[in-house]
């Protein structure tokens, strides 16, 4: 116990991804075609630190054009040399940002008494797997991973962790079991890296959601979908353009700048607004839409739950594009790779495709600090505050305050629960806990 409140202890002076970004105003409205603006780099930049990756996308673009927001991203973040997430720890003190299952246990807890009390309603099937998407150090999976060998009452469970970066994989691995492999390179197998906890549950680690076996799963994504690459879009003329970016062949550095596409592109073809649509900008994550919609196949398949915890909105919001380095915002054309690239999750959207896509019972989106505190978050704290040093007990309060104040991160961050279509009646007699 005593471990845990230091280490809430040693994060709490840490920020999380603030909302303030570049302006990209200057791409609405009356924009001439190609033209661009090149957005005001922050002081202290230099070439030097662009480094391979930029070299590598200015060659690509050079060579085949102007590149879309999201290959920006993709390659900026998942590159398997020079990726943001793919070689180094990104997350605390000396990375840029700050989780909330890195704040405090609390959250891992109550988000695995959640799933256990869903589960449990659901009539415990077993065995099930534990599934999330994208588990950072893997703090979210450990706090979780105790709440269900505590509860889960002798049902057999195994985890699967989707993890697309090599040095974080491994460092999850080093987060909750005490033995793990690397499997060799060329094997023919869904995973490519494999664990065992300390209580004998077996990790596989997989590329992508479609790699992790069929079954009944709980599935937790936490900043997982704001990671996932975003089309920008702008409808000029009664017809949706995509923003691009281009090389800045003005500048004797390797730097970008938005462009918008002279023709249309396939996502500008492709992208179908919703019918009360009244933005006329905004930001489009067909790798979200491919997420939601195989959670929903899966759910509906096989049963299971999914919970989608991001900051986000619901459908209002047009550039919400940036980047993080540093615990400070960060021009996201600069040095690619070398800061965290962000886009607020659009949780009408993600929503409207688990409806509209298969026979799934959504519920919320709710804010972070109602979830907590329905949960009986306070309880929990005043637990931690009985047992803490007397010197502990203001910083595990205000990791608290940091994860449900609506100043702070209690609003901005956001609960999407996924249910197959099936148990919907069971639920309204039933109603799920958290979103009440
Ligand atoms: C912002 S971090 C969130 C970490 C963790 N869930 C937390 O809250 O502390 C995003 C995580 O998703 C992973 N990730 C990003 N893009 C991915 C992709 N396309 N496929 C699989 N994992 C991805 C990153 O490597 C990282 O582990």
């Amino acid at each position: 116990m005593l471990r845990q409140v230091f280490r809430i202890g040693s994060r709490r002076s840490y920020s999380y991804k603030s909302v303030r970004r570049p302006n990209l105003g200057a791409l609405s409205g009356n924009v001439e075609l190609e033209q661009s603006q090149k957005l005001k780099q922050p002081s202290g930049a230099n070439a030097s630190q662009n480094g391979n990756l930029a070299k590598q996308l200015a060659a690509k673009i050079q060579a085949t054009g102007p590149i879309t927001v999201a290959e920006y991203m993709r390659e900026v973040l998942t590159n398997p040399q020079g990726g943001y997430y793919m070689n180094r720890d990104v997350f605390g003190r000396e990375g840029d940002f700050i989780t909330s299952p890195e704040i405090s246990q609390i959250f891992g807890e109550l988000v695995g008494i959640w799933l256990m009390n869903e589960w449990q309603k659901l009539g415990s099937p077993s065995p099930f797997q534990l599934v999330e998407l994208g588990p950072g150090r893997g703090t979210l999976a450990r706090d979780v991973l105790k709440v269900l060998s505590k509860f889960k009452s002798g049902a057999q469970f195994t985890m699967h962790m989707v993890e697309i970066s090599p040095y974080l994989s491994q460092a999850q691995a080093q987060r909750f079991c005490y033995k793990h492999e690397v499997l060799p390179e060329g094997e023919q197998l869904s995973h490519y890296q494999l664990g065992t906890t300390a209580t004998g549950t077996q990790v596989f680690w997989h590329r992508r959601l479609e790699d992790v076996p069929a079954g009944f799963s709980l599935v937790l994504a936490h900043e997982f979908f704001d990671a996932l690459p975003v089309h920008k879009l702008q409808l000029i003329d009664g017809q949706w353009q995509e923003v691009l970016i281009d090389v800045d062949t003005k500048s004797t550095t390797a730097d970008f700048r938005y462009v918008l596409s002279k023709a249309q592109t396939p996502v500008s073809q492709l992208f179908k607004p919703v019918q009360q649509e009244q933005r006329t900008c905004l930001e489009y994550s067909l790798e979200a839409e491919r997420h939601v919609r195989l959670l929903s196949e899966r759910l509906e398949q096989h049963g299971g739950i999914a919970l989608i915890m991001d900051y986000g909105h619901f459908g209002d919001k047009t550039d919400t594009f940036r980047a993080f380095k540093q615990h400070a915002l960060h021009e996201p054309l600069l040095a690619p790779g070398t800061a965290d690239l962000t886009a607020d999750v659009d949780f009408r959207h993600l929503k409207h495709v688990a409806e509209m896509h298969g026979d799934i019972h959504c519920c919320g989106p709710v804010q972070q600090g109602a979830f907590l505190r329905n949960m009986q978050g306070e309880v929990r704290l005043e637990q931690l505050l009985a047992h803490a040093l007397p010197e502990n007990q203001s910083i595990i309060r205000s990791g608290y305050e940091m994860l449900t104040d609506p100043n702070q991160m209690g609003s901005r961050f956001k609960f999407l629960a996924m249910f197959p279509g099936v148990v919907a009646a069971h639920l309204e007699k039933y109603p799920v806990a958290g979103f009440g």
